[in-house]
């Protein structure tokens, strides 16, 4: 692809990605949990369109270290775009990642994925509002000239730059909508957990619970670390024992003790 041409196609995913965005975010602003359908679905759809960006910046990335002729000769981007644009691409895999995943893990692995994606998500937001002030009047520039009968000469790869948004957006919608019937594993998560956690608390309060059972046989007080006498118990070697052993002569010594305290 010519450098104008991936130029044009990461300007009209731009644009493209705005509007989904802004829904997303006004789910949020209106409480996430009671948009969650809402928030998934558009979170899901806008994830080819998302990975299309990441191609063609990628790709122009690629040809410039690699020492394209033609992408040297169109610069690097600015220098704090330049810089920044490592942290944008990471702040992006978490946070889509991290929504994803929310879907499909459980236990540990899961609380990991709820706790990045807030963070992910404020820093994502703040990367995407700058890029968006930086770069908005020349995306819509780009994508007008490409879509709109332009004064500046066409750029070659029109039709294949609209087949590739076509497909993005057509992907986006089939994903959406293709995991509507599973999106109760992302509507429910807190309720989810919550049981989860009532239900182990409840376990450990249930008078038939493991650890409740042991404590008044090994405590004074009924709080006096019970796990750790269940333990001590647990371990105790099978050979300690109060029985007497049997020693040769015992008897005799006992009736002998016997008459010494009787004198
Ligand atoms: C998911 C959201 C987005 C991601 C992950 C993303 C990512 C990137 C990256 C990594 C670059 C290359 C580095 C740079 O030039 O700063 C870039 C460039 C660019 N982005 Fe975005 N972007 C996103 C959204 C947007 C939006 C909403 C717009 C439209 C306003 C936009 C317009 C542009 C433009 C015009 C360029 C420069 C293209 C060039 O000169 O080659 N981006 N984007
Ligand atoms: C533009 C992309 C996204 C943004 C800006 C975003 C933002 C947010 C924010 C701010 C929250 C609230 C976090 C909190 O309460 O700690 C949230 C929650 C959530 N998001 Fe996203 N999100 C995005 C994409 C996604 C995607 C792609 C999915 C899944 C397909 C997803 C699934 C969820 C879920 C399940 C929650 C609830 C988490 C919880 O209860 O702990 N999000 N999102």
């Amino acid at each position: 692809m010519n450098p104008d041409g991936n130029k044009r196609l990461t300007a009209a995913v731009g644009v493209l990605l705005l509007a989904p965005v802004l829904v997303e975010i006004a789910t949020v602003l209106f409480g996430v949990h009671t948009f969650m359908s809402w928030h998934v679905f558009v979170g899901l759809a806008l994830i080819p369109l998302v990975v299309l960006k990441l191609a063609t910046t990628g790709w122009r990335f690629v040809r410039y270290y690699t020492r394209s002729r033609a992408y040297v000769a169109e610069g690097p981007p600015q220098t704090v775009m330049r810089l920044l644009a490592p942290l944008f691409v990471v702040a992006t895999v978490v946070l889509f990642g991290s929504g994803v995943a929310m879907g499909l893990l459980h236990g540990h692995a899961l609380q990991i994925a709820r706790q990045l994606h807030g963070p992910a998500s404020v820093i994502w937001l703040l990367l995407l509002g700058l890029h968006v002030l930086v770069y908005l009047g020349r995306a819509l520039r780009d994508t007008a000239d490409d879509v709109l009968p332009a004064d500046r000469p066409p750029v070659r790869g029109t039709t294949a730059r609209r087949y590739a948004l076509a497909t993005a957006i057509v992907c986006g919608l089939v994903l959406g909508s293709s995991l509507v019937p599973a999106q109760h594993r992302w509507v429910n998560i807190r309720h989810d957990e919550h049981d989860r956690n009532e239900g182990q608390s409840a376990a450990r309060n249930s008078p038939f619970s493991h650890a409740q059972s042991q404590r008044p046989q090994f405590s004074t007080t009924g709080n006096a670390i019970p796990i750790a006498a269940v333990w001590t118990r647990r371990i105790e070697p099978p050979c300690v024992t109060t029985r007497t052993r049997p020693v040769p002569g015992w008897c005799s010594a006992i009736r002998r003790s016997a008459r010494s305290m009787r004198s």
